[in-house]
């Protein structure tokens, strides 16, 4: 069954990963100063971010989105076959990347930078939406069960491993200056809001009429339809278009059309008792 994954350090990763490239990654790849970089556990918001920050880079205009895909504009740094692309992006003004990388595998290098790390977080009821992209994309198992997959989900049985080893490893760094913390829930609630504070954490400024543009070009339904950024050109023999998209409902709560109750309460107990460390104000999925 495991057979589609590449097994690293006890976690599984999709086969776009290889042992080779998760160690450059580790062990080589040289972060810079400059960079910026998008730090997600899957399902999370990580193409909304990265579509946000590339409209930022742009002050609105969203000529670069609409020409380039996502993935080039934000190579994934731990997938093989993109990893010629991280090391050869332009020198001049900051680098982007993204990533699903628990902190124990990030590059050394950063540790020692001032690169900044957007960690966007969403509540991890609605993170189950893997079971939808499990359909999708056919570099994971197919898991057609809800209750199976939120069983293995909460054993941390899914590729890139435990949401809650993933959101305290990273949570670690909440109080770096060069560590910004968004979550799905607040974008969502007020998307102005937190390009304000994406802008202020870059160190840009952006006009009203820039973000504006931002705003409107990185909403559910102009990414939908931008084939730059919903994957419609990625080829059947990985995704099978025929079972959704990657741009899904974007809605929060979803969840509930899926938890029975007993479910729903086994989980809060299994989250209450793996964040028990953490302030529950990092969490504010139930406020929004
Ligand atoms: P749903 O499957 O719950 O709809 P990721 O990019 O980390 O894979 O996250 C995918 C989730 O983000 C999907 O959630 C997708 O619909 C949602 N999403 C993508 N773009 C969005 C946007 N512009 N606004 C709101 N949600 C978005």
């Amino acid at each position: 069954m495991s057979s589609k994954y590449t097994h690293f350090e006890q976690i599984k990763f999709p086969s776009t990963c290889s042992i080779k490239s998760l160690k450059f990654c580790q062990d080589e790849f040289v972060v810079k100063n400059d960079d910026v970089i998008v730090v997600t556990y899957p399902k999370s918001g990580t193409h909304w971010v990265m579509e946000t920050l590339s409209l930022i880079q742009c002050k609105g205009d969203s000529t670069w989105v609409q020409s380039t895909p996502i993935w080039e504009r934000f190579p994934w740094i731990e997938v093989e076959h993109l990893q010629h692309l991280i090391c050869t992006k332009e020198e001049n003004g900051p680098r982007f990347y993204t990533t699903h990388l628990p902190i124990q595998l990030f590059p050394k290098s950063y540790f020692h930078s001032k690169a900044k790390i957007i960690y966007v977080m969403r509540n991890p009821r609605d993170v189950v939406s893997l079971c939808h992209y499990s359909k999708v994309l056919k570099l994971f198992e197919r898991i057609d069960n809800f209750c199976e997959m939120l069983e293995m989900f909460s054993q941390g049985n899914v590729p890139y491993g435990s949401w809650f080893d993933h959101i305290c490893g990273w949570l670690s760094l909440r109080e770096n200056d060069n560590f910004l913390i968004l979550t799905y829930e607040e974008l969502l609630h007020d998307m102005r809001r937190n390009v304000d504070k994406i802008c202020h954490f870059l160190g840009t400024t952006l006009k009203e009429e820039e973000i504006n543009f931002v705003i409107k070009n990185a909403s559910f339904s102009v990414m939908k339809d931008n084939k730059m950024s919903n994957y419609s050109m990625i080829p059947d023999y990985i995704m099978d278009h025929s079972q959704g998209s990657i741009i899904r409902k974007g809605i929060t709560g979803d969840w509930k059309n899926h938890f029975i109750v007993a479910q729903s309460e086994a989980f809060d107990s299994l989250f209450q008792e793996r964040m028990t460390e953490l302030d529950q104000r990092l969490f504010p999925w139930d406020q929004c």
